[in-house]
């Protein structure tokens, strides 16, 4: 598939993602959304990739929301299958990823932007972002996973405060409620996802993903059964003979 609005860019393990819309403050209209459905199956199949990055193309703007133009085509019959089909299709996508996804937050991380990054796993700011959910302001609320996320993430009462009054936190507010992991000057943002990215790497891809699994499963009635199933799976793997050896005979474990 030829992808027009995002740019694929990968280097040794690590895939970066840009979403290619600068004028529109790099808005999620229906065919981005498709492209990163089709590009983020894609990067699960692929072995070679190991972590993934997802960003917005300039200095402006992450993502600064869903593409209003096309919320007026929005009627009580079809709503419920655009916000159901993004959030599987994407957000849900990239929850349960079996890689490690870092969001490089470089300005506007808006309504479906805001729920994008989200829906990574690390989220790293630059200095200039801006993070809200204004949705209230449009008559509607956020519909890509973000009510729940958000309150996963920041708790209840701050996460309604942010929705309710549509209020934009600055990076420094995001890092001080957990909203975002790091906040660095903008022009290191994709630095920093890089040298965590690195790290992530030396750990081995099969402990990776179960982390993600269990993890994931931590407000869920089932994650400490999850816990154990993922670990039960990682003791069948080649990484944990390799990881205890290295250990007790002094040297760097080999994943790989
Ligand atoms: N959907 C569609 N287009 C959008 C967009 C969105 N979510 N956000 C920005 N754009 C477009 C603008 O319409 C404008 O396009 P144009 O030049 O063709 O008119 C372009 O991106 C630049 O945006 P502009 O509003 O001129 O930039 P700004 O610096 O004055 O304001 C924002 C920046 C982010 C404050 C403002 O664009 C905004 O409020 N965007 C909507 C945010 C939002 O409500 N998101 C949730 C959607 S569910």
């Amino acid at each position: 598939m030829n992808f027009e609005n995002i740019l694929l860019d990968q280097r040794n393990a690590i895939l970066t993602i840009t979403i290619n819309r600068e004028n529109k403050l790099n808005a999620l209209n229906q065919a981005t959304l498709s492209e990163l459905h089709v590009a983020l199956l894609d990067a699960q199949k692929k072995e070679a990739i190991r972590v993934i990055i997802i960003t917005g193309k300039g200095s402006k703007s992450f993502v600064a929301g869903a593409d209003i133009s096309e919320l007026r085509s929005l009627t009580p019959q079809n709503s419920g299958d655009f916000a159901r089909s993004a959030q599987i299709n994407v957000f849900n996508l990239i929850e349960n990823s079996t890689k490690p996804i870092i969001a490089v937050i470089n300005g506007y991380a808006l309504g479906g932007g805001l729920e994008l990054a989200l829906a990574c796993h690390i989220r790293i700011a630059g200095e200039n972002a801006k993070l809200g959910l204004p949705e209230l302001k449009l008559g509607l609320i956020p519909c890509y996973g973000g009510t729940q996320r958000l309150a996963s993430l920041i708790g209840k009462g701050k996460a309604l405060e942010v929705i309710l009054t549509s209020d934009m936190l600055s990076a420094q507010e995001a890092l001080q409620v957990g909203l975002v992991n790091h906040v660095t000057p903008l022009s290191e943002v994709i630095k920093k996802a890089e040298e965590i990215a690195h790290k992530i790497l030396k750990n081995p891809p099969h402990a990776a993903a179960c982390a993600i699994r269990a993890v994931n499963a931590y407000d869920t009635s089932d994650g400490f059964e999850t816990e154990i199933n993922a670990f039960t799976s990682c003791v069948e793997t080649d990484e944990f003979t390799e990881g205890v050896a290295a250990f007790l005979e002094k040297r760097d474990p080999k994943f790989n």
